[in-house]
């Protein structure tokens, strides 16, 4: 019996964290919803009932109007909404913003990408698609390392889809490749001892891929340009210079780097950003479970620094150590510590060594939401995605020089080197009235105001007893000292391009309120959090360096039924049910769009649209929904594409190359699932949603 005639299909996801696999979070985040929250600071939670006395009412002025709406069915029978949205579509459009105007899709648990009716899709590149001339073409049981590097990487997930100036009907694609799932990749695969070969094979395939792709004007269909001039492979073996204040500290040299200013390769990118000059970042996530040993480590200053970030126990999952004693904290110990940065690539110039900017902080970084303000001041948002961890902002020093020309492109590339990094403290207006529950206070909204606390800026540091060097490259800790707010996984911080506002995804954090743990806050309201919710911010006066900021919840997630969950007061029986926001992006007419990782409610992932502005701001509709077992990553909303990252379709508990759960994309034909980007389409390659 040959293997695909072997293939049995598996049970759908079991239970582990929200909607997440076993295997997903062993292989993605190293099982840290299994590991003991890293963040123990006692760094107080209840400072919403002190602040609030002299919280500034009035500075966030975005009102909506709340008028909770009955829920009228359950999270997966919330189809009718589509339905009825079909029959009355012409009288239904009249109300909806432009962007949004499709049928929502179902809830489901297929094995599809599932699309409005009158879209179209097409898989763009796949896991090891060729993009370098001389490679050769995917064959799971003759895969190499050399091939893998020249082909599109393992676990899409942050994706760009840029202009290629110069080019006729071409675009630049970006993408990340967070992670290898080597039981789902190998067929035979040992965990206990992995062999060289299938370990080089995991470096290759992590990392970025540049692609030039081919974009046919009549049916909107993108195909990869294989060995354009731009294409290529950045892997976990890459050179990247450390740049920014902490480049060259002790706390970054090692052996192989005795300079402590050239780190080899980038691991966990997770998600990232376009900068305005129109460079890449991309943020290093859970970098800690690349690295043994560190559960034997002694000295008790390295040992709770590594614990901070989740760096424990004896052999890593994938076993790199045995190949690479930079992977070992007994023999390296700072290797760790050259991990958990913003990078940054010039995906235009191949030429330009890629940077680790560690004036943005080292954390578990999700990803970073950039922004040049009139004046030519720059911001980059950022969140660390782990349970009860912070929200962070860096405000260049310099401003950035217009135009593409050497010049402009030089100076803007050194931006992200000087400034200053703050972190968020948020204060709700409603004390006493938080009960962990979601019961919205009196005055119908979880709002109030924050405080950007600056925690350094260039060598000087703001935090007692840390110099600036060790508060760059343990942020967290600093976090810690400055009381910092504990939020339910900060996730990706993204700048709506329109209003200038900034949407956090706070996905999830079920150990909220729980015994010895954070309890409620107005800004992470309902204990237990299964579903996650969405946070809006407005700088005051709408100033990329204020230091005072005024926020609401947009979304709180869930099943539109349950009596928690919140669309901004947009009446419930209208909406999708969502749960676990993980990235967010705006389309042209700045609506805001979510794509989901780990769905609790029991159906796939999906993206989702959500109106932000009038009568309907709350609205949310799904646009499309992902394979079994796979997430939602990296939307890309342009006026005529979307484009999403199906990462890891078939990492359901139990799966495994020899025993598949997912036959996309390939369908029966194909060996195994494979990670893969897919372009949407309106028929007729028209404007989305219009
Ligand atoms: Fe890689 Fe926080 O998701
Ligand atoms: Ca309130
Ligand atoms: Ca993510």
């Amino acid at each position: 019996m040959n293997r695909r005639d072997n293939r049995r299909r598996l049970p759908l996801l079991t239970d582990h964290i929200g909607g997440r696999s076993q295997l997903t979070c062993l292989y993605r985040c190293g099982d840290a919803c299994s590991h003991p929250v890293p963040n123990t600071s006692d760094n107080p939670y209840m400072g919403d009932l002190i602040a609030s006395a002299v919280s500034r009412r009035g500075l966030f002025k975005a009102g909506a109007a709340v008028t909770v709406g009955a829920g009228a069915a359950g999270a997966l029978g919330n189809a009718a909404y589509a339905s009825e949205a079909d029959a009355q579509a012409s009288a239904f459009w009249g109300s909806v913003p432009r962007g949004l105007r499709f049928d929502a899709v179902a809830p489901n648990t297929d094995d599809a990408v599932t699309i409005p009716d009158g879209y179209e899709q097409q898989v763009v590149i796949r896991w090891g698609d060729p993009i370098l001339d001389d490679v050769n073409d995917f064959d799971p049981e003759a895969q190499t390392p050399a091939d893998a590097a020249g082909q599109f990487g393992y676990n899409c997930d942050f994706l760009a889809l840029l202009d290629l100036p110069g080019e006729r009907r071409r675009k630049v694609l970006v993408a990340n490749h967070e992670y290898t799932s080597e039981e789902m990749m190998h067929f035979g695969y040992d965990s206990a001892a992995p062999t060289r070969e299938q370990v080089e094979i995991g470096w290759a395939s992590h990392g970025l891929s540049v692609v030039v792709l081919d974009e046919d004007k009549h049916t909107g269909d993108l195909t990869p340009v294989v060995g354009h001039e731009l294409n290529r492979r950045i892997t976990a073996t890459s050179e990247f210079v450390l740049s920014g204040p902490a480049a060259g500290g002790d706390l970054l040299k090692t052996t192989a780097d005795a300079e402590g200013t050239l780190a080899l390769g980038t691991l966990n990118n997770c998600a990232g950003g376009v900068t305005p000059w129109g460079t890449i970042l991309s943020g290093e996530e859970n970098f800690n479970q690349y690295f043994a040993n560190a559960g034997q480590v002694t000295d008790p200053t390295a040992k709770a620094r590594l614990a901070r970030y989740g760096l424990s126990g004896n052999a890593s999952e994938r076993k790199w150590e045995q190949y690479d004693p930079r992977f070992d904290v007994l023999q390296e110990p700072n290797e760790p510590n050259r991990f958990g940065w913003i990078v940054e690539l010039d995906p235009y110039d191949p030429d330009w060594t890629p940077r680790k900017r560690t004036a943005l902080g080292r954390f578990k970084h999700e990803g970073a939401g950039p922004r040049v303000d009139r004046y030519g001041r720059v911001v980059v948002y950022m969140g660390d995605d782990e349970r009860f961890d912070y929200m962070y902002k860096f405000v260049s020093k310099h401003k950035m020089k217009s135009g593409s020309g050497r010049t402009a492109r030089e100076h803007n590339r050194k931006l992200l080197d000087e400034g200053t990094l703050y972190v968020a403290k948020f204060t709700g207006d409603s004390p006493g009235e938080i009960d962990g529950t979601g019961a919205l206070p009196e005055d119908g909204a979880f709002d109030g105001t924050g405080e950007w606390i600056k925690l350094a800026s260039g060598d000087e540091s703001f935090v007692d007893g840390m110099t600036a060097e060790e508060v760059y490259v343990f942020t967290r800790l600093a976090g810690d000292k400055v009381g910092a707010t504990k939020m339910d996984r900060p996730e990706d911080v993204e700048v709506n391009p329109k209003t200038g506002k900034v949407y956090a995804a706070l996905t999830n954090n079920s150990q909220r309120g729980t015994a010895g743990k954070a309890g409620a806050d107005e800004a992470n309201p309902r204990n237990s959090n299964k579903h996650g919710h969405v946070l809006e911010l407005e700088e005051r006066q709408n100033d990329v360096a204020a230091t005072a900021f005024g926020w609401r919840l947009l979304l709180v997630c869930g099943d539109p039924e349950d009596p928690s969950t919140y669309f901004s007061g947009y009446p419930k029986e209208k909406v999708s049910p969502i749960s676990c926001p993980d990235n967010v992006a705006f389309d042209p007419q700045g609506n805001l769009w979510i794509s989901t990782d780990g769905n609790a409610l029991g159906a796939n992932d999906g993206l989702f649209g959500v109106s932000l502005t009038g009568p309907t701001r709350g609205l949310t509709k799904q646009f499309l929904t992902v394979p079994l077992g796979a997430e939602t990553c990296g939307p890309v909303v342009q006026d005529r594409h979307i484009l999403v990252a199906v990462q890891h379709p078939g990492e359901v508990d139990g799966a495994s190359a020899e025993t598949p759960a997912s036959q996309w994309p390939d369908g029966p034909e194909g060996t195994l699932p494979r990670p893969s980007v897919v372009n949407v389409v309106k028929e007729r390659f028209g404007s989305i949603g219009c």
